[in-house]
């Protein structure tokens, strides 16, 4: 099987590619990845020189490296791990989010179409379902839950959700959709909030919690959500979408206490910031479709995966020391300089 991973130099797809390469040691996999900020092939190096692995420097939106690049590797399997990620960097600037998010997708798919995959798999997200109110903790997101989008991040990852689906029905592409909810584990990238609070609280400055910290946020450990696309490629159905999530809720200010007390750092490091806009209150998966059908099991207890987290950015400090000593600091001050 020769399999292309997009977006695979990122949190989740790196992930994905060490999950394959060790599961499947008899498959190609190649990476693209147009090594935008989020992506550094400094996570790739121990795999650089696995035979079975290649790597491309390239963006999901050049037509002519995608179609070069389908013609050369006869892919098998396709999964579009590549997007821009970031809820708050969507509100600041959505353009790109569209580009890349909505019109990559579509690259990538008509490649698929032209050159014949024995599947498209499209990584989606929890946030194209919008989100619940705290005061229901009976209502769960399935898979019928309506698209309803807060952010230009999640509307354009439904939009692309949109063009898979239709992509199968007019032009009969097999498709399959994941929608998953927060992950967290090795390689994440600093701007989210378990990694932020992490390296923050390691080097004792503020830790912005926005608005009161109330929001729910619904917990997966980045290996189950590996395991989960890997069954789906394998056993999943042409047509469908899985739901991804481990029941794991947990209020922003519960994750940024636990990562204080596993650290022993004092609880004076928080600081409320202004609310981000649009803000969704609760994201909560129903993973019942993906557990019946797939066989699918969340192995990673929340206590346990953050635990194993804090550890990964204890023992790997370079990695993101080196991200934070770049134009994350820029960043930083955009970000959060007037909040
Ligand atoms: P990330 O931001 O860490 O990584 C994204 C990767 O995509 C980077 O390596 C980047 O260089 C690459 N990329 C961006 N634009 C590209 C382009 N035009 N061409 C080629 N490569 C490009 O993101 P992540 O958190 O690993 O998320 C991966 C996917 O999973 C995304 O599609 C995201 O929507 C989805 N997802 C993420 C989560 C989560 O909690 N992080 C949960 C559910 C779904
Ligand atoms: O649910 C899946 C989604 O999870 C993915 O589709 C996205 O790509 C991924 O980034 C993530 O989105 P969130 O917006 O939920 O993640 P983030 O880490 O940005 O924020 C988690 C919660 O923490 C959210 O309620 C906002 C809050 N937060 C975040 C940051 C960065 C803070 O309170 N302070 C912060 O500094």
């Amino acid at each position: 099987m020769n399999v292309l991973v997009t977006g695979g130099a990122g949190f989740i797809g790196s992930n994905f590619v060490f999950h394959m390469l060790k599961e499947h040691p008899t498959y190609r996999i190649v990476c693209l990845d147009a090594l935008t900020y989020a992506g550094n092939l400094s996570t790739l190096e121990p795999v650089m020189e696995n035979p079975s692995f290649r790597f491309v420097k390239g963006d999901i939106t050049d037509r002519d490296l995608i179609d070069k690049l389908f013609e050369e590797e006869k892919f098998d399997f396709i999964v579009n791990f590549a997007a821009e990620s970031h809820v708050d960097r969507s509100i600041e600037d959505p353009g790109i989010f569209l580009k890349t998010n909505i019109l990559g997708t579509q690259v990538l798919m008509d490649a698929s179409r032209k050159y014949g995959v024995k599947r498209f798999h499209q990584v989606s997200t929890d946030e194209v379902y919008g989100d619940l109110p705290l005061d229901r903790p009976d209502l769960f997101f399935t898979e019928e839950t309506p698209i309803h989008t807060s952010s230009p991040y999640s509307a354009s990852k439904a939009s692309a959700d949109l063009l898979v689906q239709a992509y199968h029905r007019t032009f009969k592409l097999p498709i399959t959709i994941s929608r998953c909810s927060n992950n967290y584990g090795p390689y994440h990238f600093p701007e989210k909030l378990i990694p932020l609070m992490i390296s923050r609280a390691l080097n004792d400055e503020s830790l912005p919690v926005y608005g009161k910290g109330e929001n729910v946020r619904d917990w997966l450990y980045v290996e189950d959500h590996c395991t989960a696309i890997d069954l789906i490629l394998h056993k999943g159905k042409d047509g469908e979408v899985y739901n991804i999530g481990g029941h794991n809720e947990k209020t922003n200010l519960e994750v940024v206490k636990t990562i204080l007390k596993e650290l022993g750092k004092p609880e004076s490091l928080i600081t409320f910031v202004k609310d981000r806009a649009g803000h969704d209150m609760r994201y909560a998966i129903d993973p019942s479709k993906t557990r019946r059908d797939l066989g699918w099991e969340p192995t990673t207890l929340f206590d346990e995966g953050i635990k194993m987290t804090i550890k990964w950015y204890l023992d790997n400090r370079d990695w993101w020391e080196n991200i934070l000593s770049g134009d994350y600091a820029d960043y930083y001050e955009t970000m959060y300089g007037d909040r």
